[in-house]
């Protein structure tokens, strides 16, 4: 998706990031905010349009449904959900980012869809009560936050006891063929420079490599209290969404 750069790993708060990744993350994204959707249909041919809708198929959205979308950004899968969850549904959006949420306003709004609400707040302190949601969903997110475990668990407190908790993300290739590696780790960040910031771009690839493996992402969801993870590759194992079922009791609650 979108973004920008750094040209060694981002791990988690350190001096690469001359303060907090936190504050890191948000500047870039602010910066790159008015050209993020234009950006992500070049770069993606508008493959990150299906994956979305696809993911919202997998977590069986129905109409009436109460869905929220953390890290919404200019809220592309807050639009699918309301889609999906039609008029009588509820759906909310939530970023760090205010410039992202204002890039996307114009198109989230629709009388054929349900309503969407977007707040500004930290996916690792989400401003919305214990068992809201029916459905819950990050895109592109989870790999940007200071901490994963913190906002999956944030993610699962959030969601009714069995309902459903998507996570879309690019994850670190596993035995890829080589075009794949040579358009991720070159030619993307190349294009993207052009494009937008001189060194745009650089910072997917690294915080592809940094980001925890598939099988990790499943541990971590497990931990926060999310069941029943299953794991759909797309785009040549390059990008995937994890989807799995809020526990009926808190993680701390039940026997391992
Ligand atoms: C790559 S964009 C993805 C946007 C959107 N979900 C999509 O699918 O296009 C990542 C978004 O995550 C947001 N983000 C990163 N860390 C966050 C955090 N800790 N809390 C809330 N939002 C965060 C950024 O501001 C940015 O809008």
């Amino acid at each position: 998706m979108a973004q920008e750069a750094v040209t060694t790993a981002p791990t988690s708060d350190s001096a690469y990031f001359n303060g907090s990744k936190e504050q890191y993350v948000q500047a870039m994204f602010a910066d790159i905010a008015p050209r993020y959707d234009l950006l992500n249909d070049l770069l993606s041919l508008r493959m990150h349009r299906r994956w979305r809708r696809l993911s919202v198929r997998l977590a069986g959205v129905t109409p009436g449904q109460t869905c929220l979308d953390v890290c919404t950004g200019t809220g592309a899968f807050a639009v699918d959900l309301a889609r999906a969850a039609g008029t009588t549904g509820r759906v909310a959006g939530s970023d760090f980012c205010a410039p992202m949420i204002r890039a996307g306003f114009s198109g989230l709004h629709s009388a054929s869809h349900a309503p969407i609400r977007m707040t500004v707040g930290n996916a690792e302190s989400l401003p919305f009560a214990t068992a809201t949601f029916d459905v819950v969903t990050v895109g592109f997110g989870i790999r940007n936050v200071g901490s994963i475990a913190s906002a999956l668990s944030e993610m699962s407190r959030v969601t009714k006891p069995g309902g459903k908790i998507v996570v879309l993300e690019f994850t670190r290739p596993e035995n890829v063929p080589a075009f794949v590696t040579w358009y991720l780790f070159k030619f993307l960040p190349w294009l993207g420079g052009l494009l937008s910031r001189r060194d745009a771009y650089n910072y997917l690839p690294e915080s592809m490599k940094a980001f925890v493996d598939r099988h990790e992402l499943v541990r971590l969801m497990q931990k926060s209290g999310i069941e029943d993870v299953s794991v759909r590759s797309l785009n040549f194992g390059t990008v995937c969404i994890h989807i799995g079922t809020r526990a009926n009791s808190a993680p701390e609650a039940r026997q391992v």
